[in-house]
Protein backbone atom coordinates (compact mmCIF):
# COMPACT_ATOMS: atom_id res chain seq x y z
CA UNK A 1 0.00 0.00 0.00
CA UNK A 2 1.46 3.26 -1.19
CA UNK A 3 2.18 5.60 1.90
CA UNK A 4 0.95 9.02 1.57
CA UNK A 5 3.37 12.64 2.34
CA UNK A 6 2.80 13.19 5.64
CA UNK A 7 2.15 16.99 5.29
CA UNK A 8 -1.05 16.58 2.96
CA UNK A 9 -3.37 15.56 5.47
CA UNK A 10 -1.33 17.18 8.59
CA UNK A 11 -3.07 19.65 10.77
CA UNK A 12 -2.52 23.16 10.49
CA UNK A 13 0.52 24.46 11.94
CA UNK A 14 2.25 27.99 13.34
CA UNK A 15 4.71 27.96 10.71
CA UNK A 16 4.67 27.68 6.96
CA UNK A 17 7.81 27.98 4.16
CA UNK A 18 6.23 27.24 0.69
CA UNK A 19 9.14 26.87 -2.31
CA UNK A 20 8.48 27.03 -5.49
CA UNK A 21 11.40 26.18 -8.06
CA UNK A 22 12.29 26.25 -11.85
CA UNK A 23 14.07 23.03 -12.85
CA UNK A 24 17.61 24.60 -15.18
CA UNK A 25 17.76 22.57 -18.33
CA UNK A 26 19.68 19.15 -18.08
CA UNK A 27 18.83 18.58 -14.61
CA UNK A 28 16.15 16.33 -13.88
CA UNK A 29 18.06 13.52 -13.39
CA UNK A 30 19.59 15.67 -10.51
CA UNK A 31 16.55 16.30 -9.26
CA UNK A 32 15.35 12.88 -9.28
CA UNK A 33 17.78 12.05 -7.06
CA UNK A 34 17.51 14.81 -4.95
CA UNK A 35 13.72 14.71 -4.73
CA UNK A 36 14.01 10.99 -3.74
CA UNK A 37 16.12 11.84 -0.65
CA UNK A 38 13.99 14.37 0.65
CA UNK A 39 11.20 12.64 2.72
CA UNK A 40 14.70 11.12 4.46
CA UNK A 41 15.97 14.51 5.54
CA UNK A 42 12.34 15.41 6.45
CA UNK A 43 12.15 12.32 8.69
CA UNK A 44 15.90 13.18 10.41
CA UNK A 45 14.68 16.74 11.27
CA UNK A 46 11.66 15.94 12.39
CA UNK A 47 12.93 13.06 14.65
CA UNK A 48 15.71 15.86 15.88
CA UNK A 49 13.11 18.59 16.51
CA UNK A 50 10.31 16.25 17.17
CA UNK A 51 8.61 19.23 19.49
CA UNK A 52 7.91 20.91 16.51
CA UNK A 53 5.62 18.74 14.55
CA UNK A 54 7.80 18.92 11.19
CA UNK A 55 6.06 17.72 8.00
CA UNK A 56 6.43 18.69 4.32
CA UNK A 57 5.57 18.00 0.93
CA UNK A 58 7.12 17.53 -2.34
CA UNK A 59 4.73 18.34 -5.54
CA UNK A 60 6.12 18.59 -9.16
CA UNK A 61 4.28 21.02 -11.72
CA UNK A 62 1.53 19.37 -13.93
CA UNK A 63 3.53 21.35 -17.01
CA UNK A 64 6.90 19.72 -15.85
CA UNK A 65 5.59 16.12 -15.40
CA UNK A 66 6.09 15.01 -19.17
CA UNK A 67 9.65 15.91 -19.30
CA UNK A 68 10.69 14.80 -15.51
CA UNK A 69 8.49 11.45 -15.59
CA UNK A 70 8.05 10.38 -19.44
CA UNK A 71 7.02 6.89 -17.83
CA UNK A 72 4.06 7.46 -16.97
CA UNK A 73 1.10 10.15 -15.14
CA UNK A 74 -1.64 10.85 -12.86
CA UNK A 75 -4.96 10.46 -14.69
CA UNK A 76 -6.23 13.43 -14.64
CA UNK A 77 -3.23 15.98 -14.12
CA UNK A 78 -3.82 18.53 -15.97
CA UNK A 79 -2.43 22.63 -16.45
CA UNK A 80 -3.51 25.12 -13.39
CA UNK A 81 -7.47 26.60 -15.03
CA UNK A 82 -6.29 30.31 -15.33
CA UNK A 83 -10.07 32.25 -15.36
CA UNK A 84 -10.65 35.66 -16.24
CA UNK A 85 -14.22 37.17 -16.09
CA UNK A 86 -14.39 41.04 -16.01
CA UNK A 87 -12.02 42.39 -13.12
CA UNK A 88 -12.15 39.09 -11.43
CA UNK A 89 -8.81 36.97 -12.44
CA UNK A 90 -6.97 33.91 -11.30
CA UNK A 91 -3.87 33.90 -13.62
CA UNK A 92 -1.60 30.65 -13.85
CA UNK A 93 2.10 31.22 -12.96
CA UNK A 94 4.76 28.59 -14.18
CA UNK A 95 6.93 26.63 -11.27
CA UNK A 96 8.16 23.50 -12.09
CA UNK A 97 8.63 22.02 -8.05
CA UNK A 98 6.74 22.89 -4.88
CA UNK A 99 8.58 22.08 -1.59
CA UNK A 100 5.95 22.87 1.70
CA UNK A 101 7.70 22.70 4.92
CA UNK A 102 5.49 23.32 8.23
CA UNK A 103 5.89 23.36 11.52
CA UNK A 104 5.16 24.74 14.90
CA UNK A 105 8.69 26.34 14.77
CA UNK A 106 9.73 29.52 12.55
CA UNK A 107 13.53 28.82 13.02
CA UNK A 108 13.44 24.32 12.34
CA UNK A 109 11.54 25.87 8.86
CA UNK A 110 14.40 28.26 8.24
CA UNK A 111 16.74 25.19 8.54
CA UNK A 112 15.27 22.56 6.75
CA UNK A 113 14.12 25.00 4.31
CA UNK A 114 18.00 25.60 3.72
CA UNK A 115 19.15 22.26 3.74
CA UNK A 116 16.20 22.06 0.86
CA UNK A 117 17.51 24.44 -1.24
CA UNK A 118 21.10 23.40 -0.58
CA UNK A 119 20.24 19.76 -1.62
CA UNK A 120 18.94 21.02 -4.82
CA UNK A 121 21.88 23.38 -5.03
CA UNK A 122 22.11 24.85 -8.61
CA UNK A 123 19.70 22.08 -10.39
CA UNK A 124 17.22 24.85 -10.02
CA UNK A 125 16.01 28.23 -9.25
CA UNK A 126 13.85 29.80 -6.74
CA UNK A 127 11.25 31.18 -8.05
CA UNK A 128 9.23 32.16 -5.15
CA UNK A 129 8.96 31.85 -1.56
CA UNK A 130 6.22 32.56 0.81
CA UNK A 131 6.40 32.49 4.96
CA UNK A 132 2.88 31.60 6.01
CA UNK A 133 2.01 32.05 9.99
CA UNK A 134 -0.70 31.39 11.84
CA UNK A 135 -2.72 34.35 12.88
CA UNK A 136 -4.68 34.23 16.20
CA UNK A 137 -6.98 30.96 16.10
CA UNK A 138 -6.76 29.90 12.77
CA UNK A 139 -7.24 33.08 11.20
CA UNK A 140 -7.31 34.72 7.88
CA UNK A 141 -6.04 38.47 7.73
CA UNK A 142 -9.74 39.47 6.96
CA UNK A 143 -10.14 38.32 10.75
CA UNK A 144 -12.20 35.45 9.83
CA UNK A 145 -10.93 31.90 11.06
CA UNK A 146 -10.39 29.65 7.47
CA UNK A 147 -10.41 26.02 7.60
CA UNK A 148 -13.53 25.62 9.71
CA UNK A 149 -15.60 23.00 7.13
CA UNK A 150 -12.18 21.45 6.01
CA UNK A 151 -13.10 17.34 6.02
CA UNK A 152 -11.86 16.18 9.70
CA UNK A 153 -10.07 12.85 10.81
CA UNK A 154 -9.81 10.11 8.41
CA UNK A 155 -12.35 12.24 6.01
CA UNK A 156 -9.09 14.24 5.29
CA UNK A 157 -7.44 11.10 3.75
CA UNK A 158 -10.75 10.32 1.82
CA UNK A 159 -10.83 13.36 -0.13
CA UNK A 160 -7.20 14.61 -0.16
CA UNK A 161 -5.69 11.18 -1.26
CA UNK A 162 -6.17 9.13 -4.66
CA UNK A 163 -7.10 5.57 -4.13
CA UNK A 164 -6.16 2.25 -5.47
CA UNK A 165 -9.00 1.96 -7.46
CA UNK A 166 -8.74 5.45 -9.18
CA UNK A 167 -5.40 5.29 -10.36
CA UNK A 168 -3.24 2.31 -8.99
CA UNK A 169 0.35 3.94 -10.28
CA UNK A 170 -0.43 6.81 -8.18
CA UNK A 171 -2.02 5.92 -5.27
CA UNK A 172 -1.34 7.78 -1.69
CA UNK A 173 -0.88 10.99 -4.12
CA UNK A 174 -2.68 13.93 -4.31
CA UNK A 175 -3.51 16.77 -6.82
CA UNK A 176 -2.34 20.28 -5.27
CA UNK A 177 -3.24 23.50 -6.17
CA UNK A 178 -2.01 26.92 -4.67
CA UNK A 179 -2.56 30.42 -5.50
CA UNK A 180 -1.40 33.44 -3.90
CA UNK A 181 -3.66 36.06 -3.10
CA UNK A 182 -3.02 39.44 -2.09
CA UNK A 183 -5.85 41.56 0.13
CA UNK A 184 -6.82 44.60 -0.07
CA UNK A 185 -6.93 45.21 3.83
CA UNK A 186 -7.47 49.05 3.82
CA UNK A 187 -10.34 48.42 1.53
CA UNK A 188 -12.10 45.40 3.89
CA UNK A 189 -11.19 47.42 6.96
CA UNK A 190 -13.04 50.15 5.52
CA UNK A 191 -16.55 48.38 5.45
CA UNK A 192 -18.68 47.44 8.33
CA UNK A 193 -18.69 44.07 10.35
CA UNK A 194 -22.07 43.80 8.97
CA UNK A 195 -20.85 43.28 5.18
CA UNK A 196 -17.84 41.43 6.09
CA UNK A 197 -20.07 39.00 7.61
CA UNK A 198 -22.16 38.90 4.56
CA UNK A 199 -19.63 38.52 2.54
CA UNK A 200 -18.34 35.30 4.22
CA UNK A 201 -21.94 34.29 5.31
CA UNK A 202 -20.38 33.63 8.90
CA UNK A 203 -20.26 35.55 12.27
CA UNK A 204 -16.45 37.23 12.54
CA UNK A 205 -15.84 36.38 16.48
CA UNK A 206 -17.56 33.15 16.89
CA UNK A 207 -17.81 31.87 13.51
CA UNK A 208 -20.83 30.75 13.16
CA UNK A 209 -22.87 30.24 9.57
CA UNK A 210 -25.73 32.09 8.85
CA UNK A 211 -28.79 29.96 8.17
CA UNK A 212 -29.56 29.41 4.81
CA UNK A 213 -32.02 31.77 4.05
CA UNK A 214 -29.81 34.54 5.03
CA UNK A 215 -27.01 33.60 3.07
CA UNK A 216 -26.26 35.81 0.47
CA UNK A 217 -25.85 34.14 -3.25
CA UNK A 218 -22.74 36.21 -3.00
CA UNK A 219 -21.30 35.01 0.03
CA UNK A 220 -18.02 33.04 -0.31
CA UNK A 221 -19.56 30.50 1.98
CA UNK A 222 -22.55 29.97 -0.71
CA UNK A 223 -19.69 30.20 -3.76
CA UNK A 224 -17.80 27.68 -2.32
CA UNK A 225 -19.99 25.03 -1.24
CA UNK A 226 -21.32 23.35 -4.29
CA UNK A 227 -22.93 19.44 -4.64
CA UNK A 228 -22.75 17.35 -7.10
CA UNK A 229 -25.52 16.24 -9.09
CA UNK A 230 -26.05 13.18 -6.96
CA UNK A 231 -26.01 15.65 -3.76
CA UNK A 232 -22.74 15.10 -2.60
CA UNK A 233 -20.17 18.02 -1.31
CA UNK A 234 -17.59 18.80 -3.70
CA UNK A 235 -15.22 18.75 -1.10
CA UNK A 236 -11.33 19.55 -1.12
CA UNK A 237 -8.78 19.73 1.75
CA UNK A 238 -7.31 23.55 2.32
CA UNK A 239 -3.99 23.96 4.17
CA UNK A 240 -3.71 27.85 3.08
CA UNK A 241 -1.73 30.02 5.56
CA UNK A 242 -1.80 33.96 5.97
CA UNK A 243 1.29 35.41 4.43
CA UNK A 244 2.94 38.75 4.47
CA UNK A 245 4.39 42.12 6.35
CA UNK A 246 3.07 45.74 6.29
CA UNK A 247 3.24 46.12 2.90
CA UNK A 248 1.89 43.35 1.49
CA UNK A 249 -0.16 40.65 2.56
CA UNK A 250 -2.87 37.89 1.92
CA UNK A 251 -3.62 34.22 1.97
CA UNK A 252 -1.81 31.57 0.23
CA UNK A 253 -4.09 29.16 -1.13
CA UNK A 254 -3.29 25.33 -0.86
CA UNK A 255 -5.93 22.84 -2.12
CA UNK A 256 -4.96 19.02 -1.36
CA UNK A 257 -7.89 16.58 -3.68
CA UNK A 258 -8.43 13.14 -5.35
CA UNK A 259 -9.39 15.11 -8.21
CA UNK A 260 -8.37 18.21 -9.51
CA UNK A 261 -11.65 19.08 -10.76
CA UNK A 262 -13.30 20.11 -7.05
CA UNK A 263 -11.05 22.97 -6.99
CA UNK A 264 -11.75 24.43 -10.26
CA UNK A 265 -15.32 24.06 -9.70
CA UNK A 266 -15.50 26.13 -6.78
CA UNK A 267 -13.04 28.58 -8.46
CA UNK A 268 -15.39 29.03 -11.37
CA UNK A 269 -18.23 29.25 -9.67
CA UNK A 270 -16.30 32.11 -7.04
CA UNK A 271 -14.87 34.10 -10.25
CA UNK A 272 -17.95 33.63 -12.78
CA UNK A 273 -20.96 32.97 -10.30
CA UNK A 274 -24.25 31.50 -10.43
CA UNK A 275 -26.87 31.74 -13.48
CA UNK A 276 -27.79 35.11 -12.38
CA UNK A 277 -24.25 36.45 -12.04
CA UNK A 278 -23.76 36.62 -8.36
CA UNK A 279 -20.14 35.86 -7.97
CA UNK A 280 -18.14 35.51 -4.69
CA UNK A 281 -18.32 39.14 -3.71
CA UNK A 282 -14.47 38.44 -0.99
CA UNK A 283 -12.78 38.72 -4.85
CA UNK A 284 -13.46 42.90 -4.41
CA UNK A 285 -10.96 42.57 -1.52
CA UNK A 286 -8.40 40.10 -2.45
CA UNK A 287 -6.96 39.29 -5.76
CA UNK A 288 -4.73 36.39 -6.96
CA UNK A 289 -1.77 37.38 -7.82
CA UNK A 290 -0.15 33.56 -8.77
CA UNK A 291 -1.73 30.37 -9.27
CA UNK A 292 -0.35 26.68 -10.30
CA UNK A 293 -1.12 23.27 -10.50
CA UNK A 294 0.93 20.07 -8.87
CA UNK A 295 0.66 16.66 -8.26
CA UNK A 296 2.14 15.55 -4.67
CA UNK A 297 3.40 11.74 -5.13
CA UNK A 298 3.11 8.79 -2.67
CA UNK A 299 6.60 8.40 -0.83
CA UNK A 300 6.98 5.33 -2.48
CA UNK A 301 6.97 7.19 -5.67
CA UNK A 302 9.53 9.32 -4.35
CA UNK A 303 11.80 6.85 -3.08
CA UNK A 304 11.30 5.06 -6.90
CA UNK A 305 12.92 8.41 -8.70
CA UNK A 306 16.19 7.01 -7.60
CA UNK A 307 16.03 3.63 -9.32
CA UNK A 308 15.22 5.71 -12.82
C1 LIG B 1 -8.18 34.91 -0.31
C2 LIG B 1 -8.88 33.86 -0.62
C3 LIG B 1 -9.73 33.11 0.36
C4 LIG B 1 -10.04 33.38 1.66
C5 LIG B 1 -9.58 34.55 2.52
C6 LIG B 1 -10.90 32.32 2.12
C7 LIG B 1 -11.43 32.23 3.39
C8 LIG B 1 -12.42 31.34 3.76
C9 LIG B 1 -13.14 31.37 5.01
C10 LIG B 1 -12.88 32.37 6.13
C11 LIG B 1 -14.04 30.36 4.98
C12 LIG B 1 -15.08 30.01 6.07
C13 LIG B 1 -14.62 29.04 7.09
C14 LIG B 1 -14.24 27.70 6.56
O1 LIG B 1 -15.08 26.81 6.37
O2 LIG B 1 -13.06 27.53 6.28
C15 LIG B 1 -13.87 29.66 3.73
C16 LIG B 1 -14.58 28.56 3.33
C17 LIG B 1 -14.34 27.84 2.20
N1 LIG B 1 -13.48 28.18 1.19
FE1 LIG B 1 -12.35 29.83 1.11
N2 LIG B 1 -11.09 31.44 1.09
C18 LIG B 1 -10.39 31.88 0.00
C19 LIG B 1 -10.31 31.28 -1.25
C20 LIG B 1 -10.86 30.06 -1.55
C21 LIG B 1 -10.65 29.36 -2.79
C22 LIG B 1 -9.78 29.85 -3.95
C23 LIG B 1 -11.34 28.19 -2.70
C24 LIG B 1 -11.43 27.05 -3.70
C25 LIG B 1 -11.28 27.21 -5.00
C26 LIG B 1 -11.99 28.16 -1.41
C27 LIG B 1 -12.79 27.14 -0.93
C28 LIG B 1 -13.49 27.18 0.25
C29 LIG B 1 -14.39 26.12 0.68
C30 LIG B 1 -14.68 24.81 -0.04
C31 LIG B 1 -14.94 26.55 1.90
C32 LIG B 1 -15.98 25.82 2.75
C33 LIG B 1 -17.36 26.31 2.35
C34 LIG B 1 -18.44 25.70 3.21
O3 LIG B 1 -18.71 24.50 3.04
O4 LIG B 1 -19.01 26.43 4.03
N3 LIG B 1 -11.68 29.32 -0.74
N4 LIG B 1 -12.89 30.28 3.00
Amino acid sequence: MAREQFGICAEPSLHGYYLLFNALDDKNSFIRQALSRLPALLDDYADQYSEANLSGVIAIGANYWDEFCPEGKPKHLAPFPAITCDDRIAPASSYDLYIEIRSDRADVNYIVSDKVCQLLGDSVELVEQVHGFRYLDGRDLTGFVDGTENPKGFHRREIALINQQDDNNFAGGSYLHIQRYRHNLNLWNAIEQDSQEEIFGRTKFENIEFDDDKKLPTAHTKRANLKDEDGNIIEILRQSMPYGEMKMQGLFFVSYCNTPKNFELILRSMIFGDDDGNYDHLLEFTQAETGAAFFAPSLNFLAGLALT
